[in-house]
């Protein structure tokens, strides 16, 4: 290094050096009023106390009061209040160390009995402790003020020189006691030390002592090494309390950013420092420079810091964000933000890559599944079927998984409304609000799945009113879904088997479902282009709508019927047709109709099905129409459409339900 470099940086050194002894000596200055000496030897004198006049001009006391006027005795140093010599005054704490005299009584003619003339200042309650040292001793504090007298005291007796059970170290009781101080001792009228006995040698001492600044030992019961202790005063300026400065501030010692502070043990008052300020609240208190301590201050560096006038704040070089403050600091803010948004973003972006990776691979899966069911269940053939359709407005409908598990409350059992060997049918909500039922088949074998898929491509062919409206399929499951318009009042069966009483109303009801029931079929026999043969007719397959409107349902059995062919019927022969009829049915009105409806029944009934009438014919015999009869002639020269009414299980089903 250049000795030019090392000057300038030892200059530097000296000057940072000297810029830090004065922060740290900046509270202490100013203790005094100028002119003022500050010390006395190594004690410091802050104002209200001080020594003598100022020496500046005007001359003026040093001290506020004549109660803090000190004498400093320069050839040793001694600090003298009164003829008390001080140890230290505290400015905050509003209190001073002195030495006071140790009461003694050896024998009536060597005895000392001390005492504090002045009222100035009380002893400090909670500073100090009244203490009797001796054997068979008693000591007492007496003070006198406004006329008044208080005492207090303690006494201890050993019992001659039972030295033994003294407890050295400890001002126990015996050879030593003490008490604390009573309220508001101001001025000390004496301390007096005395004995029981006229035997004891040894002499006794009271006297008034801080906290530990005596410790009894055994061995002060023969010579006690003290002529003085230190005691703590409290003191306080003037002699009434703030109140009265609300009115009169001329005489108010509370100077610059300072307050008053009663006291409620002692007469007078004191004067505290302004929240944020420091220093000697009888001269002015400063600013304190919170930036400076950390213990003053929350910000994150001296550098974050503004002081202010009572107080500080913290903050953050521009360009950056925060509050400059512990905990949340500064920060950059296009630099963290990015950074912040950028790891944040990447997060995203990773959990959202691989979420959809995922869900990728599963829909795939899934589709995967859902194509090679759409197949097994004869979707293509469906399809195709469909294509090849004239009307496309009547197109059934390829319903998703999707679409029916969210209409089904995804197969939720409340909303099954029928189940049986066929399946189970559900009850289901579409989205637009159009209530259908969903029937899940049983699907076991392959030939199942053949009638199943028949049942989509025949019911998708025909549209008749006293036919339940196929509306669409699924095939996209293992097992396929058939979505139906929803018939709200159940089946025939039902109809028939809850309805108690029967009268003539029931009666054209039943015969115009059976109608309608006949009708439906006449039409898939007949006006399809391909006769369809229902091969399940029974009145558990038909349904009814809310105006009990014949809906013929289920149509898992039927077959379409290849033109000039025809099937021969294996049906059972029940005889006694009447005797199944229900008996309160017949009424005079009726009974015409009735055997005319019976007797057609019994026609669907012969073996032969060239005798049977076709469902046609079946349809159209209205028993209130007069010339059904005769209408009915020469219907089976068509020939081709016929299709014995017999052959469907119709027969079966009428007997039964009249
Ligand atoms: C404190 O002392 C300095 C000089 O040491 C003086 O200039 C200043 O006026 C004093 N302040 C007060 C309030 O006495
Ligand atoms: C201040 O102290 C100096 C010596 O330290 C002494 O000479 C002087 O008399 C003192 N002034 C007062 C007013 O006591
Ligand atoms: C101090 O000054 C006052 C006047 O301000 C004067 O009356 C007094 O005699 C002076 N005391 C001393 C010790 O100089
Ligand atoms: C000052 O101290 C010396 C030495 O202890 C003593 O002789 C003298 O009397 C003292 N002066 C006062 C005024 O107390
Ligand atoms: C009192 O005690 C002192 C010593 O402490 C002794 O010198 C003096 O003679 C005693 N006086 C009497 C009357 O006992
Ligand atoms: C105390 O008593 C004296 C005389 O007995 C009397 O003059 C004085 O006023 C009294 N002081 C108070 C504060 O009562
Ligand atoms: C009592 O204790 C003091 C200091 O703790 C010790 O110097 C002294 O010898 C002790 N006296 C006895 C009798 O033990
Ligand atoms: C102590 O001695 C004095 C005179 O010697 C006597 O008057 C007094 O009664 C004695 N006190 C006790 C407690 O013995
Ligand atoms: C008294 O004892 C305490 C603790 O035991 C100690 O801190 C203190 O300095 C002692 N006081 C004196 C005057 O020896
Ligand atoms: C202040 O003193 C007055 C009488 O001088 C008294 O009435 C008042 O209660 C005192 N206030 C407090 C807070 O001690
Ligand atoms: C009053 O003084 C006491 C003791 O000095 C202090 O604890 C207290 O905070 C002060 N009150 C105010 C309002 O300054």
């Amino acid at each position: 290094m250049e000795p030019l470099q090392l000057r300038e940086v030892l200059m530097f050194a000296l000057g940072l050096a000297m810029v830090v002894v004065a922060v740290a000596l900046a509270p202490d200055q100013n203790q005094t009023l100028p002119g003022c000496n500050s010390t006395c030897g190594n004690i410091q004198i802050p104002y209200p106390f001080g020594v003598g006049n100022s020496s500046t001009q005007p001359q003026q006391p040093c001290y506020l009061e004549p109660k803090f006027h000190l004498v400093c005795n320069n050839s040793n140093s001694n600090l003298l209040w009164a003829d008390l010599t001080v140890l230290s005054i505290n400015v905050q704490a509003h209190q001073m160390d002195v030495m006071f005299w140790v009461a003694r009584f050896c024998n009536d003619s060597d005895y000392n009995n001390p005492w504090i003339t002045t009222a100035a200042f009380s002893i400090s309650r909670n500073k100090n402790k009244f203490l009797t040292v001796g054997c068979d001793s008693y000591g007492i504090l007496n003070s006198n003020y406004e006329n008044r007298t208080y005492s207090t005291g303690c006494l201890t007796k050993c019992y001659g020189n039972n030295v033994e059970i003294i407890d050295n170290g400890t001002c126990s009781g015996i050879g030593c006691c003490q008490v604390d101080i009573p309220p508001r001792m101001r001025r000390i009228s004496s301390i007096q030390a005395a004995t029981f006995s006229n035997s004891t040698r040894d002499c006794s001492y009271s006297f008034l002592a801080k906290h530990n600044s005596y410790n009894f030992s055994i061995s002060h019961l023969q010579s006690f090494p003290y002529v003085t202790l230190p005691l703590v005063v409290d003191w306080t300026v003037g002699e009434r309390n703030c109140s009265r400065f609300e009115s009169s501030r001329n005489e108010y010692a509370c100077k610059d950013h300072s307050h008053c502070n009663d006291t409620d043990t002692d007469i007078g008052y004191r004067c505290t420092c302004d929240h944020g300020y420091q220093g000697n609240p009888y001269l002015g208190c400063t600013d304190i420079n919170e930036c400076k301590s950390t213990d003053m201050n929350t910000c994150i560096s001296e550098q974050n810091c503004i002081n202010t006038d009572g107080s500080h704040y913290c903050f953050c070089p521009k360009g950056q964000s925060g509050n400059g403050k512990m905990g949340e600091g500064c920060y950059r803010k296009n630099a963290v933000t990015k950074l912040v948004i950028g790891v944040a973003a990447a997060i995203v972006t990773l959990f959202m890559g691989s979420t959809s990776l995922y869900l990728i691979y599963q829909k795939r899966k899934l589709s995967k599944l859902r194509e090679k069911y759409f197949k097994q269940n004869g979707g293509s053939i469906l399809l195709q079927q469909l294509s090849t359709r004239e009307n496309s407005s009547r197109m059934t409908l390829i319903f998703t998984e999707e679409q029916l598990k969210k209409a089904t409350n995804n197969f939720d059992e409340s909303l099954i409304i029928g189940s049986g060997g066929f399946g189970t049918v559900f009850k289901g909500f579409l989205e637009n609000n159009r209530i259908v039922a969903i029937k899940k088949s049983k699907i076991v074998d392959e030939s199942q799945k053949e009638q199943f898929i028949n049942e989509v491509i025949v019911l998708s062919q025909i549209n008749h009113r006293n036919v339940v409206k196929l509306l669409g399929c699924c095939l996209e499951r293992e097992v396929p879904l058939l979505v139906y318009e929803f018939v709200e009042n159940g089946t025939v069966f039902d109809f028939l088997h809850t309805q108690k009483k029967v009268n003539t109303e029931t009666w054209k009801t039943r015969l115009r479902i059976a109608a309608e029931a006949a009708g439906a079929l006449s039409y898939l026999h007949s006006a399809a282009s391909v006769p369809i043969i229902h091969r399940d007719v029974k009145t558990a397959n038909i349904l009814l709508d809310n105006t009990y409107t014949a809906k013929v349902s289920d149509f898992g059995a039927s077959r379409l019927v290849p033109l000039d062919q025809t099937e021969i019927a294996t049906m059972v022969q029940e005889d006694h047709l009447f005797d199944v009829l229900q008996v309160d049915m017949v009424n005079e009105e009726n009974e015409k109709e009735i055997i005319e409806v019976a007797i057609l029944a019994a026609r669907c009934l012969r073996l032969n099905g060239e005798e049977r009438p076709s469902m046609k014919e079946v349809a159209t015999e209205q028993p209130d129409l007069e010339e059904k009869e005769s209408r009915s002639a020469g219907r089976r020269k068509r020939g081709v459409q016929i299709v014995p009414c017999g052959n469907a299980r119709v027969v079966r089903a009428i007997p039964k339900s009249l």
